[in-house]
């Protein structure tokens, strides 16, 4: 009765989580296992959706509205500094209902799920540890996933251009997530343009998750199309996913952006006319305001950067404790991940997620995830708790 393909998928991590600790969270304990930013959101957000509220009446057009694309043009320039025209508002930006969809449904629209007699299924590229969906996305697209690790140890971002050229040969998609969850490392440009180049020469896509590009400690993460406009400007094969939730606070608003190759927006504007959530025009709104905003943006980031400064007086040298470049986790080595979130599960009330639900092979079991999505109180009562218990 259902996909076989679903056979192939594990449980998705929180559920997993689940049933390690025998049950959901319950009201006192600590949730730290979820990205999902707890700070108090922009005011502008209720405000704009207050203002647009006789909006809710309209379906809303699948590419957005023009305001929306305007705005999200003008932050990619100015934040990636890149060329006036080189990302094209009409062609080159598409609204989406969070990244997470997205990602999912970039997989559906690049593979075709027939395997060749010669080289079998088509390969999907992405990194170990990783974000769980793209594993969802490339199996579910009856492509093969292929977990590339660290090109310098477990906690860096892959270099594809390290694959074989029997490996390169078959790939479709590659996803590259930077600043990466769960390790919080950053891929520099050159990285990005070795990488953009590679996807070129295959003819693969690449999709450069960048939702945690505002979220970052010392140096502002570079993006890829940054990369794209130093190499000439041409947007093929790469698409960029940015999104409103971590940057502004707002994950449940569901509400972020791809840009990228105008020929792949194009087929991928096509099937989210099928199958995508449109986003709705008050939201649109609000989103297009935080987009104009740096303001909260820098509070957001001094917020997360105290808390990294807390972590560190915290664990100081302990449990491999290093800051993240970018994002907002803890990635912290503790022997045996799904021991230690037991124990601080059962022993503190504290919910953090074992690296071994975020990765494939061995590359994560030692690790634990921890989520510093709380405010500075909270986060130091947990924090001291955790390194007490463990
Ligand atoms: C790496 C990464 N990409 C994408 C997403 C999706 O975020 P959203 O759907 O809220 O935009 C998340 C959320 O946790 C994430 O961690």
């Amino acid at each position: 009765m259902f996909n076989a393909q679903l056979d192939q998928l594990t449980d998705y991590p929180f559920q997993r989580l689940t049933d390690l600790l025998g049950g959901p969270a319950t009201a006192d304990s600590l949730v730290m296992s979820i990205g999902e930013p707890q700070h108090r959101p922009p005011a502008l957000v209720a405000q704009v959706l207050a203002e647009q509220a006789g909006a809710w009446g309209k379906y809303p057009p699948a590419n957005g509205s023009p305001d929306f694309r305007a705005a999200v043009v003008e932050w990619l320039n100015r934040r990636f500094a890149l060329p006036e025209g080189m990302v094209d508002a009409d062609r080159a930006v598409l609204p989406v209902a969070g990244t997470r969809e997205a990602l999912y449904l970039i997989a559906q629209t690049v593979i075709t799920p027939v395997p060749t007699p010669d080289q079998g299924k088509p390969l999907v590229l992405l990194p170990n540890p990783f974000y769980q969906v793209y594993v969802g996305a490339a199996v579910m697209a009856g492509a093969e996933p292929t977990f590339v690790p660290g090109h310098d140890g477990p906690t860096a971002v892959p270099d594809f251009t390290t694959l074989p050229d029997a490996v390169l040969s078959r790939v479709k998609l590659a996803y590259l997530c930077s600043p990466a969850n769960p390790q919080g490392s950053v891929a520099d440009l050159d990285l990005l343009k070795r990488n953009i180049e590679l996807a070129r020469r295959w003819n693969f896509v690449l999709c450069v998750d960048e939702c945690y590009s505002e979220i970052w400690d010392r140096v502002e993460p570079a993006g890829a199309l940054t990369a794209c406009a130093q190499m000439g400007g041409s947007l093929d094969n790469v698409m960029v996913f940015h999104s409103l939730s971590k940057r502004s606070s707002v994950p449940g608003l569901r509400s972020g952006f791809v840009a990228g190759d105008p020929s792949l927006m194009a087929a991928f504007a096509r099937l989210r006319s099928y199958g995508g959530a449109a986003t709705p025009m008050p939201i649109l709104a609000a989103a297009a305001a935080l987009w104009r905003d740096e303001d909260h943006v820098r509070e957001n980031r001094d917020l997360y950067r105290a808390k990294l400064d807390m972590a560190e007086r915290i664990f100081g040298d302990r449990f491999g404790f290093t800051r993240p470049a970018g994002g907002f986790f803890l990635w912290l080595d503790v022997g045996d991940g799904e021991k230690a979130a037991l124990a601080l599960w059962r022993q503190a009330k504290i919910r953090v997620l074992p690296g071994k639900y975020l990765s494939r092979g061995d590359v994560g079991d030692t690790y634990i995830r921890v989520a510093l999505v709380h405010d500075l109180e909270t986060t130091e009562r947990a924090l001291t708790l955790m390194a007490e218990t463990l």
